[in-house]
């Protein structure tokens, strides 16, 4: 087998822990991974900290990006991108999840790709909100419109595809590759024991987190997504590390006295949350990872959002949706039937989330 070189983009921080594994089972197959960092997340909390945590090594190229409006991201991502791709002509650039940097650079890779011979991957194909508000949807969307290679994390996607006409013949199930990297690092994060640290017991409190611009950049959104968070913490201790987006937001609405009564944290690295997650009696989220990690630890979940993408944690696993919209009677209400609910002891999770995906996914590039 010839040896491939694999152009691999992360962007943001759900990102990194689904490069991790493809980055090691690519070498461990004898190919040429070459690691670009767009630079759309960029401080030590939201970037380098899980480049450490996950034993990434340092990128190949650093685009810098940073942060700004969609356009001007997108496009600076595009701009820094085009020459790195002209340069280092990879036989695949490999994208993964539905971020601005994953959208870019696939638009960069489809503009070239008769000039350079290079084709598109994308991991994690298919999934669908059906909410054409999200950023994430259109970038998923459009990003599987231009792949040559669509691999999925479950079979629920692929009647999503087909029914926007893509062939079935470029869609690929391959598993869930975020599995991966939990099953690899989860021995390490219990190590850590974030929750003895914090002063917490064992399955005694929840955890949280809220950052989609939905539920955190309007003052009523993001009042009743608190207002929900302190009700639940009245009957059991609630951790929520804040996103950047959600700490400026709280600070521009005045929003402070809200965060009352609830462990307030800085964004936590990978192995700390995990730790964080894996003692939890329950989470609230509106973050896609966690809705999957979750259903893989076998924790109850409830997803603050309108509707999900991975509906397979709904169906298969221990997800459960907020009413909506969000009120503070129904977070409260949907907490309680969770709880009740508990933890899930033996593992029963969706097929392909086994720690193997990135192997599939290596083994579907070179049969491609
Ligand atoms: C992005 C992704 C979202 C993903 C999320 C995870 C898109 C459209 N959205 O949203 O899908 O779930 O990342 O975090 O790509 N900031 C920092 N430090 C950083 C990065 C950002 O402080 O390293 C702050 C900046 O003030 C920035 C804000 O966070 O304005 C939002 O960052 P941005 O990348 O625009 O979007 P996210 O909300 O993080």
């Amino acid at each position: 087998m010839a040896s491939l070189k694999l152009s691999i983009v992360a962007g943001a921080r759900p990102n990194f822990m689904k490069v991790a594994p493809v980055i090691r089972a690519a070498r461990a197959r004898g190919h040429e991974p070459i690691l670009v960092h767009t630079g759309q997340h960029y401080d030590d909390r939201m970037s380098d900290s899980f480049f450490r945590d996950l034993d990434l090594p340092a990128p190949d190229h650093h685009l810098g990006v940073g942060s700004g409006s969609h356009a001007d991201q997108t496009a600076r991502v595009m701009l820094a991108f085009e020459p790195v791709l002209a340069e280092t002509r990879p036989d695949w650039v490999v994208v993964v999840g539905d971020v601005n940097s994953t959208l870019a650079c696939a638009l960069v890779t489809v503009k070239l790709k008769t000039a350079l011979g290079v084709r598109i991957a994308h991991v994690e194909a298919g999934l669908r909100s059906g909410d054409w508000r999200m950023p994430e949807e259109i970038n998923r969307v459009l990003t599987d419109r231009v792949s040559d290679l669509l691999l999925t994390p479950s079979r629920d996607a692929h009647p999503n595809l087909a029914a926007e006409g893509i062939p079935g013949d470029r869609v690929r199930f391959v598993g869930n590759v975020m599995i991966d990297t939990l099953l690899h690092q989860l021995p390490r994060a219990r190590v850590l024991d974030e929750p003895g640290r914090l002063g917490l017991e064992r399955e005694g409190y929840a955890v949280a987190t809220l950052h989609r611009p939905s539920n955190v950049d309007t003052p009523e959104a993001l009042e009743a997504a608190l207002a929900g968070l302190r009700a639940v913490a009245a009957d059991l201790p609630l951790v929520l590390p804040l996103h950047p987006r959600t700490a400026k937001q709280v600070e521009r609405f005045g929003f402070e006295g809200h965060l009352e009564g609830l462990v307030t944290l800085p964004p936590l690295g990978y192995r700390a949350m995990v730790s964080l997650l894996e003692g939890a009696a329950l989470v609230l989220t509106d973050s896609g990872g966690l809705q999957e990690e979750t259903t893989a630890l076998g924790i109850p979940c409830v997803t603050l959002r309108e509707q999900t993408e991975r509906p397979i944690t709904l169906t298969e696993g221990t997800n459960r949706m907020a009413p909506w919209p969000l009120t503070e009677e129904g977070i409260l209400a949907a907490a309680r039937t969770a709880r009740q609910t508990g933890r899930r002891r033996a593992a029963r999770v969706p097929e392909g989330w086994d720690g193997k995906a990135a192997l599939r996914i290596v083994e579907e590039l070179e049969g491609s």
